[in-house]
């Protein structure tokens, strides 16, 4: 299957010229031209408004689970007038048109590569600069910018740090990563970071590589804040888990969040990595689909994706050497900070209480950093948002033994949803910095003891 696969995308990349790497399949590109995303109001009551958009008969893409307040519904061109026209329902419009916000969201992605390729400078000196000025943070990025970038987040902290991976995509892309330590390093509990697992949440590679600045940068500047975390932890940072899916969502669909494997039967593409984790694997029919069209199919078998396969060997492999203290999951949107468990609503882990702490201070903290006083929601996140079976925090707590395990699901709240304009990107990555200085300065803490720092951070907000 694979094979086959493989030499007709090859075949038919060949046949259209330089412009789709070898790797893709060859799908035309999905335009979203004139397409208008909705935000349908639910209060309270999700079943009936989609009841009513089912009777409608209207073909629509929904982009949120948590529907307790409102829906948010992708609706082709053809079908606007009859979704306006359905009545009694309220809404209002996120996307006036879908398609040229994704375009002037890729302009400056595409100007700097360009820039890049007409300079002839190396992609390394480039991103040394932007790492020195901040301007990476100014547009999104191509896959193959991204990985540049991290090799001169190498290059600029060569003692401490290593390029690694966790395994092959199934497209056979390297799962690349960096690895962080400091002074006497490496060999410090993990702080171990997944990102863009969904290939449509494209805030968050940007929000993993300006921490990951923040770190490199702090540290050479002899930042003590950061000077102390990286004495105390190593850091393992894989800003792309599912760089197939990224590609795709690059090339061909914007709004694309599987990984690229073919479904064993039928025509569909991909598995939910974030639904494929063996602990609570296929659980609780809320938490995941069977069926290989669903946007969380969690595939035949437990961990049967390759990405999946990959990340759970280096994840056990941290478990069983210097041992993972704080594991975060990053996704976009919505705003929440969530904790296990995901698997079941009902089922809280002993160290709720000290998650729920540790949230609550990330939460003002980046509320009040924030000039648009941004506010993130947080819980264990099968009461809080809605069961998922077979999800990353759940197996990084329990397989992983990870004492912190967070999904962090980023900006914003639904104005824009998973196309944020540029603008927006610096403004996150700085709250999220902000979040995580927190959540490392409490790694360590002695919860509930009336004396640590937890109590002190209490009482300057
Ligand atoms: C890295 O270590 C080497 C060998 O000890 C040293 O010569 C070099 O200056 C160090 N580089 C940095 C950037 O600290
Ligand atoms: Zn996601």
């Amino acid at each position: 299957m694979k094979l086959s696969v493989l030499l007709t995308s090859l075949l038919a990349s060949a046949a259209a010229g330089a412009a789709v790497t070898p790797r893709e399949e060859q799908d035309s590109p999905v335009s979203y031209a004139g397409f208008k995303v909705f935000r349908v109001a639910t209060n309270g009551r999700p079943s009936r408004v989609e009841a009513r958009l089912a009777d409608s008969g209207l073909v629509y893409e929904q982009w949120n689970d948590d529907v307790a307040t409102h829906i948010d519904v992708v609706v082709a061109p053809g079908n606007v007038a009859a979704f306006e026209a359905l009545g009694s329902l309220s809404y209002r419009v996120m996307h006036e048109d879908l398609g040229a916000s994704i375009a002037a969201e890729s302009e400056g992605a595409h100007a700097f590569s360009l820039m890049k390729r007409q300079a002839g400078v190396s992609g390394e000196e480039l991103h040394k600069r932007q790492i020195e000025d901040g301007s990476w943070f100014d547009s999104y990025h191509n896959y193959e910018d991204h990985i540049d970038y991290f090799r001169a987040l190498h290059a600029a902290f060569p003692n401490n740090s290593e390029i690694i991976s966790a395994g092959r995509s199934y497209q056979d892309r390297n799962i690349f990563g960096i690895h962080l330590w400091g002074a006497d390093g490496p060999g410090k509990p993990a702080v171990l970071y997944h990102g863009t697992v969904h290939a449509r949440e494209w805030i968050v590679a940007p929000v993993v590589e300006y921490i990951t600045r923040q770190l490199v940068t702090g540290y050479n500047d002899g930042n003590e804040d950061v000077v102390s975390i990286l004495d105390r932890y190593d850091f393992f940072i894989f800003p792309f888990v599912n760089p197939d899916g990224f590609v795709y969502s690059q090339t061909t669909n914007r709004l694309w969040r599987k990984n690229r494997q073919p479904a064993p039967t039928g025509t569909c593409f991909g598995r939910d990595i974030n639904r494929n984790w063996v602990f609570g694997w296929d659980s609780n029919p809320r938490g995941a689909s069977r069926n290989p069209c669903s946007e969380t199919y969690q595939g035949e078998a437990a961990s049967d994706a390759p990405e999946n396969r990959g990340l759970d060997a280096y994840l056990r492999s941290l478990r069983d050497g210097p041992g993972v203290k704080l594991f975060i999951d990053w996704h976009s949107y919505g705003q929440y900070i969530l904790y296990p468990f995901g698997y079941a609503e009902t089922l809280y882990a002993p160290e709720q209480g000290k998650w729920t702490r540790t949230a609550s201070f990330m939460s003002q903290y980046i509320r009040d950093s924030s000039s648009r006083r941004t506010t993130y929601t947080f819980g264990a996140s099968g009461s809080t948002l809605y069961a998922t079976t077979g999800a990353a925090p759940d197996h990084a707590y329990v397989i992983g033994g990870a004492d912190f395990s967070f999904t962090i699901e980023l900006s914003d709240t639904g104005d824009y949803g998973f196309v944020l304009p540029p603008e927006r990107i610096r403004g996150v990555a700085e709250e999220s910095w902000v979040g995580q200085q927190i959540v490392l300065a409490l790694l360590d803490e002695e919860f509930f003891d009336g004396v640590g720092p937890a109590q002190l951070y209490q009482g300057q907000t």
